[in-house]
């Protein structure tokens, strides 16, 4: 899935991912990476979730990166934001109230560009996309923090062959494969999500797994921390 097919999603309002309220798992999970108050956090692929704002209310500085210029525009304007704009390299900043979103390619970002980070919220990134580029995405994503950060995921399983994504199914099987190189990988919860997405049973799918996992830093030694 190429930068355009996302501007187009994006323009067409083709956003049946973003969801109204809070992300429930969130709200429930986020206590699991245990990050003190003020702590950084990043949220790849953010869209015009509301969860940033949650984040916010928790005390952390929140940085986004999105790729389509509509989603974090609507994000202010949907939260009666007015954000500061600045240009900086590949990407437009807009910062309002703590919510700081940067629009361009994740692909395009940094360290040094993306500065501290103490955690991570990814909801539907690897979903968004085909194969090849979730490992990619998984490689980039764990050199833009350091390796002592925490991440929490959360991802949808469903029979591959029911639907052509995205959004794709993600096994926990590729999840551990991307990350456990670098990172302790704890299963923190799987509930059915098909009764709260029906647009799924619509397109044929039978089954759809959520699945929220821990992504903690490996001990000296390799293990789990
Ligand atoms: C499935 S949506 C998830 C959005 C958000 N995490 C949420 O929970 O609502 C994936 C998002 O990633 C964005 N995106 C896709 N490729 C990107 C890239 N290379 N860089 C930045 N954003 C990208 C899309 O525009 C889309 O908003």
């Amino acid at each position: 899935m190429d930068a355009a097919f996302w501007l187009e999603r994006w323009e067409r309002n083709q956003i049946g991912f973003h969801q109204e309220q809070v992300n429930s798992h969130l709200q429930e999970f986020w206590k699991a990476l245990a990050l003190p108050d003020g702590a950084p956090v990043f949220v790849p692929l953010c869209g015009k979730s509301r969860d940033l704002l949650w984040l916010r209310g928790q005390g952390h500085p929140v940085t986004g990166v999105e790729i389509s210029p509509r989603a974090t525009e609507a994000f202010f304007a949907e939260n009666r934001l007015t954000p500061t704009v600045t240009r900086r390299g590949d990407f437009v900043w807009a910062e309002a109230d703590g919510v700081t979103l940067l629009t361009g390619d994740f692909f395009d970002l940094t360290p040094a560009s993306l500065g501290p980070v103490a955690g991570v919220y990814d909801r539907a990134s690897l979903i968004a996309l085909p194969p090849a580029m979730r490992t990619r995405y998984a490689d980039h994503l764990v050199r833009l923090v350091d390796p002592a950060t925490p991440l929490l995921l959360v991802s949808l399983d469903y029979p591959e062959a029911e639907m052509n994504g995205p959004p794709f199914p993600v096994r926990e099987e590729e999840v551990r494969r991307l990350y456990e190189r670098r990172r302790t990988v704890s299963l923190l919860y799987t509930c059915d999500a098909l009764p709260e997405n029906p647009a799924f049973a619509d397109r044929g799918v039978t089954r759809l797994t959520e699945k929220v996992y821990r992504l903690g830093p490996l001990s000296p030694n390799g293990g789990a921390s």
